[in-house]
């Protein structure tokens, strides 16, 4: 059963359907970086999970699940820092049959490309990343990557190097604008959005506030070297039992 999401904000609207969803959702012509997070109320990014080990997965409701798949649905690419990828244990980067054929019907790939940032390429390149991969993924690297490493990629990934020793994330978006990938879907995590952050590349954060006290050490939805203020705008709220599934876009600043 689909999980019911009414909205709070700007104006209530009861039990909203995928397109009325999607048609808030459609950004703006033009580049745009899109952030999408779950974190529970008392700020974790990651529970236990089944395994013991820390991931986001636990904290996502149906609701979270619902609208994670429809904005990938409305999205070019999906940029993943490797650290999720290898907690989270992603495969290949696939949208549900109704997203795909809602895609076609508007002359996109059926799915998006899924992009990877990873300094050190420590990927498996055996993995169904890149084995099932509707359309090849995008590796995000730098010049200092080994040369052993990249060849592991070769014909399995688009490759765009961004920086030379350190990653440069604007370069990144630049690299995946040039290939006509101009509407970007960050799933994370907290590094990486961190790095974007600093580098003042976010247009809109989708914000899951999960019902939970997680307490504990569980990082925040965002770390880095250094200290990014950014303000920013509410710009809906919609919830779904006691989960608020927020969105934020940048602050208009007077003057
Ligand atoms: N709550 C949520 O919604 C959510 C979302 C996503 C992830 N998470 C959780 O976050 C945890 C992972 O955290 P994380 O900080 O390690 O995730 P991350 O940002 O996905 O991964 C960090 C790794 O990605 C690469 N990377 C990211 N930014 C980079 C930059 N600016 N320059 C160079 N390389 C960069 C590096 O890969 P290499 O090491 O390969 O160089 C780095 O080690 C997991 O437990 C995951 O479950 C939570």
């Amino acid at each position: 059963m689909t999980a019911r999401i009414d909205q709070l904000w700007p104006e209530p609207m009861d039990d909203l359907g995928d397109d009325e969803l999607i048609a808030d959702l459609a950004a703006p012509p033009g580049p745009w970086l899109r952030v999408n997070f779950v974190s529970s109320v008392d700020g974790a990014a990651t529970t236990a999970g089944v395994s013991g080990e820390a991931v986001s997965g636990g904290l996502g409701d149906a609701a979270d699940k619902r609208l994670f798949e429809l904005l990938r649905r409305v999205s070019d690419v999906v940029m993943v820092g490797a650290g999720t990828v290898r907690a989270e244990g992603y495969g290949a980067l696939r949208v549900s049959d109704d997203s795909a054929r809602w895609r076609q019907k508007r002359g996109l790939a059926a799915h998006p490309v899924f992009a990877i940032v990873s300094g050190s390429l420590d990927l498996d390149a055996s993995s169904t990343i890149f084995s099932d991969a509707p359309v090849p993924p995008v590796i995000i690297t730098t010049a200092r990557a080994s040369a052993e490493r990249l060849a592991r990629f070769d014909g399995l990934a688009d490759v765009i190097v961004a920086g030379t020793d350190a990653l440069d994330v604007r370069l990144a978006l630049a690299g995946l604008h040039e290939r006509g990938l101009l509407h970007v879907l960050n799933e994370g995590g907290p590094s990486l959005f961190g790095s974007l952050i600093a580098a003042d590349a976010v247009d809109e954060l989708c914000l899951t506030l999960a019902a939970r006290l997680e307490a504990g050490d569980a990082p925040r939805i965002a770390h880095g070297p250094v200290e990014a203020p950014a303000n920013l705008a509410l710009t809906r709220v919609l919830k779904h039992e006691s989960t608020l599934l927020l969105r934020y876009g940048r602050a208009v600043t007077a003057g």
